[in-house]
């Protein structure tokens, strides 16, 4: 499938496109490097923020354990620059299967797409890596943006809504990254590009994991959260922000 093919539902779901503007300061010199590391650690939050879903609502604590222990040597680098970054190619793998939990009304389908999700994202992270050492970028540690916490304060706080908040928060978040990658494409060095390229496959097939989730965890239909979250997110998207990320709002002057 093409890019644009790929794009159409994911340009349909998100209430704005990204503003040149953004583009525009992305795509600066001294904006390379901020660019490769707030992509870097947004893999990272990615794969962390799905296994938190499935810890909290799918699994008993064994599969818990053996679902940290998958995470360990990414975390490890990112927060105590412990390990060799390119040992962790060898990481990503789950060493025990992980079983939905008795009383769990969510189960397999949440797992299964999860899990299979927080595997990918931790191949991007490595890929990242590799793009960083490919151009000299160092690893350094960054803030994280307003976007995510942005969605999240308009989360319910409870359940089911909590989850299937999140759920369409984590659709957003991959719709946007996937809409950014392809905007970006164009205008930067052809391997970086074509990475990027390479990404839109897989993140939109996250964003929509989330949405079907969501919808099939919802007893009611989620259209109206759904357009939300869409209104939150365009409000975010559309703003000025004076802080330059790669979720971030249009770079205030
Ligand atoms: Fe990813
Ligand atoms: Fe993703």
């Amino acid at each position: 499938m093409y890019p644009q093919q790929l794009l159409a539902p994911i340009k349909s779901f998100l209430n704005c496109e990204t503003p040149d503007e953004w583009v525009e300061e992305a795509i600066k010199p001294e904006n390379f490097s901020m660019i490769l590391l707030d992509h870097l650690i947004c893999e990272l939050k990615a794969s962390q923020s799905a296994m938190y879903l499935i810890r909290k609502y799918a699994v008993d604590k064994e599969s818990g354990d053996a679902l940290l222990e998958w995470l360990k040597p990414f975390e490890l680098y990112v927060y105590k620059r412990e390990g060799n970054w390119r040992d962790l190619a060898s990481k990503n793998r789950l060493t025990k299967s992980v079983i939905p939990k008795s009383d769990s009304p969510y189960g397999q389908e949440l797992i299964d797409k999860m899990v299979l999700l927080i595997k990918e994202e931790l191949h991007h992270f490595y890929q990242v890596l590799e793009m960083m050492d490919h151009y000299g970028v160092e690893y350094k540690s960054i803030t994280p943006s307003r976007y995510a916490k942005g969605m999240l304060k308009h989360v319910k706080t409870h359940e089911p809504d909590t989850l299937i908040d999140k759920l369409i928060c984590g659709a957003y978040i991959e719709a946007r990254s996937c809409e950014r990658f392809a905007k970006l494409a164009p205008h930067v060095d052809k391997r970086l590009g074509d990475f990027y390229i390479s990404l839109l496959r897989s993140e939109a097939r996250h964003y929509q994991d989330y949405l079907e989730l969501a919808q099939s965890i919802s007893p009611e239909d989620i259209t109206a959260k759904v357009e939300h979250f869409g209104k939150v997110e365009a409000e975010l998207i559309l703003s000025p922000d004076n802080d330059f990320k790669f979720h971030s709002g249009i770079p205030a002057k």
